[in-house]
């Protein structure tokens, strides 16, 4: 690293006297100040700031998983910076408690100001949740018009061209489908997996028919379950009935991309899949801190508003609180646990594939 030719100074680096200046109240301009409004301000932007790393982070994954082949060295680094996003995250989930400090009529004395201004209009927000894979047919009904009618020309034209680039959702699957132990010489492990999992659903069945304990209504409701189950397992090892399946929306991972990451989740302790599962679990994390961020801003806007609409023109927290549940991207690394066998009857590797596990990925 070179030496730096010229003093630097803490202010300007930061540029300070920019971001010192930059809470400026709109209650001032009605009468007095709205002593809150300057941590409404402030909670904004020091979000925006954490979204604009985010995106920094998120974008350098991105560009290693453009790539045809992916090196161990650079997956290394795309966990870590995974894992600096999960932290961020954890922090921003944090951060709500402050705002709570704020009393909902402290919010009403300069909410009305604010009109039409709203969290609808966050384009590093929607520009995460794209790049992420929560593009327009995946959103609820409402979010599908809400998204991107409340912004100005260039950002929709912004936000549809990002729509058609690969998101990080799209670049995983890619990655995970051609991944080369699926089929392996001679050895199929699908047919053995498909063996145990029959052994394990009829043992299963078992328990159910011979419970004393419940009650005829109990178990008819039980083994319906289990016929479901069942159902899935034999999507998941049929490439036609996983493609009826994906229409429900019920998968949303590749056939090809589903059995690998399935395959990594369950022999996740050898060598060549230690950092493929680091991925799965991070990626999974960064799902659930986004889905407990949505949770906790919507239980947020209810303690402020009730049931007031939003200053945005959305229906609030109700509005809110469905996007929590249904504005999901990597739900399928949480429903693969129904696929997932107790190690006791999981398929032996041969040894000749387990050596090979040692080495390669790509
Ligand atoms: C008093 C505090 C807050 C209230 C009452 C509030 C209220 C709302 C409401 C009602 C919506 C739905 C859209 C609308 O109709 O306007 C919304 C969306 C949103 N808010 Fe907040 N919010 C608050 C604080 C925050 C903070 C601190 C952030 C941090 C960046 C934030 C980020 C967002 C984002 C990104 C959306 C869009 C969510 C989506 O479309 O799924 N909000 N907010």
């Amino acid at each position: 690293m070179r030496k730096n030719q010229q003093p630097v100074n803490y202010a300007d680096y930061l540029q300070l006297d920019k971001l010192l200046a930059a809470q400026q109240p709109e209650s001032i301009k009605y009468g007095e100040e709205a002593h809150d409004e300057t941590l409404f301000i402030i909670i904004h932007q020091v979000y925006e700031l954490w979204f604009k790393q985010i995106l920094h982070e998120l974008m350098a994954v991105i560009t290693v998983f453009k790539n045809s082949k992916v090196k161990d060295q650079e997956l290394s680094l795309v966990v870590h910076r995974l894992e600096r996003i999960c932290v961020i995250q954890k922090l921003l989930n944090e951060q709500i408690q402050i705002l709570e400090t704020m009393t909902p009529q402290d919010f009403l004395s300069f909410r009305d100001y604010l009109i039409p201004a709203s969290g609808f209009q966050s384009i590093q927000f929607k520009v995460l949740e794209i790049t992420l894979g929560l593009k327009r047919q995946f959103r609820i009904e409402d979010d599908k018009q809400s998204f991107l009618s409340r912004l100005s020309n260039p950002q929709r034209a912004h936000l549809t061209e990002l729509e058609n680039q690969p998101s990080l959702f799209e670049l995983v699957d890619d990655w995970l489908s051609r991944m080369p132990f699926l089929q392996m010489d001679d050895f199929d492990f699908w047919q053995l997996y498909s063996q145990a999992t029959s052994t394990m659903l009829e043992s299963d069945r078992m328990i159910i028919q011979t419970n004393n304990q419940l009650t005829e209504v109990e178990r008819m409701k039980e083994l319906a379950i289990l016929d479901e189950t069942a159902d899935n397992f034999a999507a998941l090892l049929d490439v036609e009935k996983y493609q009826v399946v994906l229409t429900t929306g019920q998968f949303r991972l590749s056939h090809k991309a589903m059995l690998a990451a399935l395959f990594i989740k369950q022999y996740s302790e050898e060598p060549a899949f230690n950092l493929a599962h680091q991925l799965i679990q991070k990626l999974t994390q960064i799902d659930e801190n986004l889905t407990l961020w949505r949770y906790r801003h919507a239980m947020m806007v209810q303690r402020m508003l009730g049931t007031k609409i939003g200053t945005g023109g959305s229906s609030g927290h109700d509005y809110l609180k469905r996007t929590t549940e249904a504005n999901r991207i990597f739900t399928d690394f949480f429903n693969m646990s129904t696929f997932l066998l107790p190690k006791a009857v999981l398929p032996q590797l041969p040894e000749s594939i387990r050596k090979k596990l040692g080495f390669y990925l790509s």
